[in-house]
């Protein structure tokens, strides 16, 4: 494997927050180029750095490291009030020079109508609901698809903004009043605060597209920031339990308008365990003594940075694994959380469901499937001073040798810990 490449992708692995904040930031470092391709604040994630706290749900959280360049490409959904938010905290921090931040004017927004239909047609669903973030970003990629969105380049526009907000408004009441008896909305407020939200966006907007090829071409270090996990993408995910994006490998270059090979490597990242925030089936999901017995959500910090939701927690499941690597063609495995396992007696694996040969694209299967599970020795001592992979207790290591063997791809780093150093490099990415 090449160490001196010049784009690397980072991509979950199972369900979302496998901890892929942390490699990012880690990578981050030493890339030029930072850019996310898809989704919206329905990600989130908190980077603590020299005291302070940040919580970043669309912008880069590379913009940490005043060298780089930061972008959110074509394929995301902006909530300007939310985006903007996260960009006065920068200020108000003191990073610097936030102007490093390019939008690209192709990204659609996110509308008051469309987080209200998003929470009111949940609340409809009653016990079939998906579970969203509520952050509207299911109804903005719908509208998106059904050709009525309205994108970041119409409302710097006034006229266009105008006549396309109006048409959308009149027709998302008829929506909200026949399916969902709720008052209609005003489009002429709408416009006045988003008007200004474009005036205040307006000096980030920039032709990312460009920008980013010519990078490439340069060979600068790119660093794409992959958002939610392949198992909630929207056509290989466990639909409907999924989110509206394509949040595998090759949604980063749809999403960035950049062509798929420009990315050199694509590292997964996944948890030594499997987790999971909504509903949908998980196989491998702890109940009962199990669960009791596996770290408490806030010992294991599973608690969602963006809703605030505790996450459902599983064994690590190899199948599911093997699946979502051949999804994303993932070169490497960042491994996250093994500091959460140090105290168990033994810990599962699953290798495979009863009757099924490859990994169930329904539903109903999911729901049924029967993981086969081999059982590993824990190793009881904490990992988390730990500097080097030599240095982990034997059964750590051979859990985690299980786990390459199993998903057949080579392991690049194990986090111990949330900070940065808590950190062991089998490969050095990005190296000068
Ligand atoms: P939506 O993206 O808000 O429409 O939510 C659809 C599904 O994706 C729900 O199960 C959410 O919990 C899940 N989801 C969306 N974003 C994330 C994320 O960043 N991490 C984990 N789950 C997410």
């Amino acid at each position: 494997m090449s160490k001196n490449m010049s784009s690397i992708a980072v991509i979950g692995m199972q369900w979302g927050d496998e901890g892929k904040g942390k490699v990012i930031d880690l990578l981050s470092e030493n890339a030029q180029h930072i850019a996310r391709a898809q989704g919206g604040n329905n990600a989130g994630h908190t980077i603590v750095a020299e005291g302070k706290e940040f919580r970043f749900h669309l912008v880069p959280s590379g913009i940490l490291y005043p060298h780089t360049k930061c972008y959110i490409g074509g394929g995301t959904v902006i909530d300007p009030a939310s985006l903007l938010a996260e960009i006065e905290g920068l200020k108000k921090h003191g990073v610097p020079n936030v102007k490093r931040l390019y939008i690209s004017p192709y990204a659609h927004i996110v509308f008051p109508y469309h987080k209200l239909i998003d929470q009111l047609s949940e609340k409809q669903k009653g016990g079939s609901a998906v579970g969203t973030t509520g952050k509207g970003i299911g109804p903005c990629y719908t509208d998106k698809v059904s050709r009525c969105g309205i994108r970041l380049a119409d409302m710097l526009n006034p006229e266009i903004f105008r006549v396309k907000l109006q048409a959308a408004v009149l027709q998302k009441n008829r929506e909200l009043e026949k399916l969902y008896n709720h008052p209609p909305l005003e489009w002429e407020s709408i416009y006045k605060t988003y008007s200004d939200f474009a005036l205040e966006l307006a000096s980030h907007v920039a032709p990312v597209e460009e920008l980013l090829y010519q990078a490439a071409k340069r060979g600068e270090k790119i660093l794409f920031e992959g958002a939610q996990g392949a198992l909630l993408d929207i056509t290989f995910g466990t639909y409907p339990f999924v989110t509206s994006s394509c949040t595998l490998s090759g949604g980063i270059a749809a999403g960035l308008g950049l062509g798929p090979t420009k990315i050199e490597h694509t590292i997964g990242v996944t948890k030594v365990y499997t987790t999971r925030v909504g509903n949908g089936p998980m196989p491998t999901e702890l109940n009962g003594d199990e669960l009791s017995r596996f770290p408490d959500h806030s010992a294991s910090r599973e608690v969602g940075t963006t809703t605030g939701r505790k996450r459902r927690i599983g064994w690590f499941d190899a199948f599911l694994l093997r699946h979502t690597l051949c999804l994303n063609g993932a070169d490497s495995l960042a491994l996250t959380k093994l500091d959460i396992l140090d105290d168990l007696d033994e810990i599962k694996i699953c290798t495979g469901y009863k009757k099924c040969k490859t990994f169930p694209a329904t539903l109903e299967e999911l729901q049924h499937a029967q993981p086969i599970y081999e059982v590993h020795p824990g190793w009881k001592k904490s990992t988390r001073d730990v500097k080097i992979y030599d240095d982990l207790p034997h059964n750590a290591r051979a859990y985690i040798r299980r786990i390459e063997e199993l998903c057949e791809v080579p392991v690049s780093l194990i986090s111990v810990g949330p900070e940065r150093e808590k950190t062991l490099w089998l490969d050095r990415f990005f190296n000068e």
